[in-house]
């Protein structure tokens, strides 16, 4: 393969917390192993538009504690056609872009694959998402950030409740998975939890809240993570009122704030950490893959893998909600 000269990066999918100190990583880690970084602004589609500008290394001062991304992110139905990445790689070239740094979700690198695949240009993944929906990594970009946002509105939520004695159902983000959902529930002491890889069983929910629960000096906190299957916060809180007019129930969805605000440090040592090994995998030849994180160790899993492959929930962590809800 011949040698890396110029590398791009691009931000995809929904923004995540940390975005910005993994465009830092990278950027300045190219420049460090003598390559130039271009930026390319709002995702897939940036490329196909050309908006590219090269990136010195102060492009990227000041940038590892802001949230969202300075290169914008957007969702490109363009690129997921063959004619759309035979522009996106026409304009790689008109740039001298050797190689791609994709910071995104799956559907991303489901992209991203098909873009090595067809005009054989080296990309390598950084899982950067709330979601924390990704096979190959223990955490995505943002995710802990994510958390400790929705866990900080929980917080607020249950002053209320408790005030009040209402039964609240809280709405995190998680389309098609439970994870900032089960987090939340643990760290902020909720009744239960409702995820979208397991069926809602509204009676047996009822029954739970049911039990010990005086509407007259209780209150309980459940989370519901936005994909869940009865539909969301809204219309489980529906059916459970329905059955139990005795219940004063309030919904709180959290909503965008969840992708917003300072990253962790957590999530900007995360995204460093992955943003370098991002550029020495690109240096090591590597294409088609995505850098993670197990176990405390660097990772690097096929692109075909991470997007085949369903990250399950931790079935303990789901039992610790049940066993320490008990009330
Ligand atoms: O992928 C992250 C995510 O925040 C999901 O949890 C949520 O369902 C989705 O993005 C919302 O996307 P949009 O901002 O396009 O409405």
């Amino acid at each position: 393969m011949a040698k890396i000269k110029r590398i791009g990066v691009l931000t995809s999918g929904g923004d995540a917390p940390g975005m910005n100190a993994a465009v830092r990583a990278v950027v300045r880690s190219a420049i460090y192993n003598g390559c130039e970084a271009y930026g390319i602004y709002g995702g897939f589609q940036g490329l196909i538009n050309g908006d590219i500008k090269r990136l010195k290394s102060t492009a990227v001062s000041n940038i590892v504690q802001r949230g969202g991304t300075i290169l914008k992110s957007a969702r490109s139905a363009e690129f997921r056609t063959e004619e759309g990445r035979v522009k996106a790689a026409a304009k790689l070239k008109e740039h001298q872009i050797d190689a791609l740094v994709v910071i995104g979700g799956d559907g991303s690198f489901t992209g991203a694959r098909l873009l090595v695949q067809e005009h054989d240009i080296p990309v390598v993944g950084i899982p950067g998402t709330i979601d924390n929906d990704l096979f190959g990594t223990d955490s995505t970009i943002g995710y802990d950030t994510a958390v400790n946002t929705a866990v900080e509105a929980v917080d607020k939520i249950k002053d209320t409740a408790s005030a009040h004695n209402r039964l609240f159902f809280v709405e995190v983000m998680g389309r098609d998975a439970g994870f900032i959902a089960l987090r939340t529930a643990i760290a902020t002491g909720a009744e239960a939890v409702l995820v979208p890889e397991i069926d809602t069983d509204i009676v047996d929910l009822e029954t739970f809240l049911c039990k010990d629960y005086d509407p007259a000096t209780s209150s309980a906190i459940v989370i519901v993570a936005e994909g869940e299957k009865e539909g969301g916060a809204y219309k489980v809180a529906e059916k459970v009122g329905k059955t139990h007019p005795e219940y004063d129930i309030r919904v709180s969805v959290l909503g965008h704030m969840q992708r917003g605000g300072s990253p962790s440090a957590f999530d900007r040592v995360l995204a460093s950490q992955l943003g370098v090994a991002a550029v020495e995998a690109l240096m090591d030849d590597q294409k088609s893959i995505m850098v993670g994180i197990m176990n405390k160790e660097i990772v690097h899993v096929p692109f075909n893998k991470t997007i085949k492959s369903t990250k399950r929930l931790n079935p303990e962590l789901l039992n610790l909600v049940k066993v320490l809800s008990n009330r």
